[in-house]
């Protein structure tokens, strides 16, 4: 093999290249299927199998247990700012932002732009967000408050995440450091990454919805604008990002087999 390079890309990024080989091994006839996993039905019952195991291997890996809702969504983690504010502010609360950047700011604007009652509960673009803000402000009637848990522009990360009363939920936009270590994910009513960084190739979302949010889920949305319907459906609503869900699969894989994410912190340290 060509001498591969150091690939410093945000994303889309670097592959494990074991991942990478297993792909090359199954590309034409997958275990034996005779087909590509790109040329399966997302309907079939091998697919199926793949996806049910990707699925149990983010669960495992990232600590779920059964307590959130796993989705694999399209659009990117920019839809993921319009999603979360069209199904988890109701027109009589407000949903709250903490701007640490561009991406924290692009997720307060997108609710703004979609007519839902948006507040900045504190920001750091004083000092061109070169750090983390330890003071916030809730509005009153808050439905939830929203974090980018690492500023993959400005470089800022939150090492300890906010605090908040337990009926308000927190929101994290994680996808420039979703399993880089272990977290309590039940600090969270929804997390969400696009997979391009850490988990797999660009083309889909992961979409985490603790399992207590779905009674505050907003009803008539538009179909593929509601978790409601991607729940009900198991991300196959429609055509899912089938081969990015495979391959999100063996990085799953690959992190368990380097001892998970306690492992995977201190090599990244
Ligand atoms: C923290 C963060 N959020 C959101 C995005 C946008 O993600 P996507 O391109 O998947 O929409 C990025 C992209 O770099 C990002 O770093």
């Amino acid at each position: 093999m060509q001498e591969r390079v150091h690939n410093f890309s945000a994303g889309p990024a670097v592959l494990p290249v074991e991942v990478l080989l297993e792909i090359q091994k199954d590309l034409l006839n997958y275990k034996g299927k005779g087909m590509s996993v790109m040329e399966m039905s997302h309907r079939s019952k091998d697919y199926q199998a793949i996806f049910n195991e990707t699925v149990e291997s983010v669960k495992r890996v990232f600590g779920l247990g059964d307590n959130f809702e796993v989705l694999f969504l399209g659009g990117g983690a920019t839809t993921q700012f319009l999603m979360s504010a069209l199904n988890f502010c109701p027109p009589d609360k407000e949903a709250n932002f903490i701007n640490t950047g561009t991406w924290a700011n692009n997720a307060y604007k997108e609710a703004k732009i979609i007519g839902k009652t948006a507040n900045l509960a504190a920001s750091s673009e004083d000092r061109n967000f070169s750090y983390i803000p330890k003071e916030f402000k809730l509005s009153d009637n808050p439905a939830y408050l929203h974090i980018t848990s690492n500023n993959t522009i400005a470089g800022t990360q939150y090492h300890k995440y906010p605090e908040l009363p337990q009926d308000i939920p927190l929101f994290c936009d994680m996808s420039s450091d979703i399993m880089s270590k272990p977290i309590d994910v039940n600090k969270f009513g929804l997390i969400y990454a696009g997979a391009q960084k850490n988990i797999g190739p660009a083309g889909a979302t992961l979409v985490l919805i603790r399992k207590d949010m779905i009674e505050r889920l907003q009803p008539d949305l538009p179909t593929m604008m509601s978790y409601q319907t991607h729940i009900k459906k198991g991300s196959m609503h429609n055509t899912p990002p089938t081969f990015i869900i495979y391959i999100i699969g063996l990085v799953m894989k690959w992190l368990e087999n380097k001892g998970g994410l306690a492992a995977i912190e201190k090599h990244n340290q």
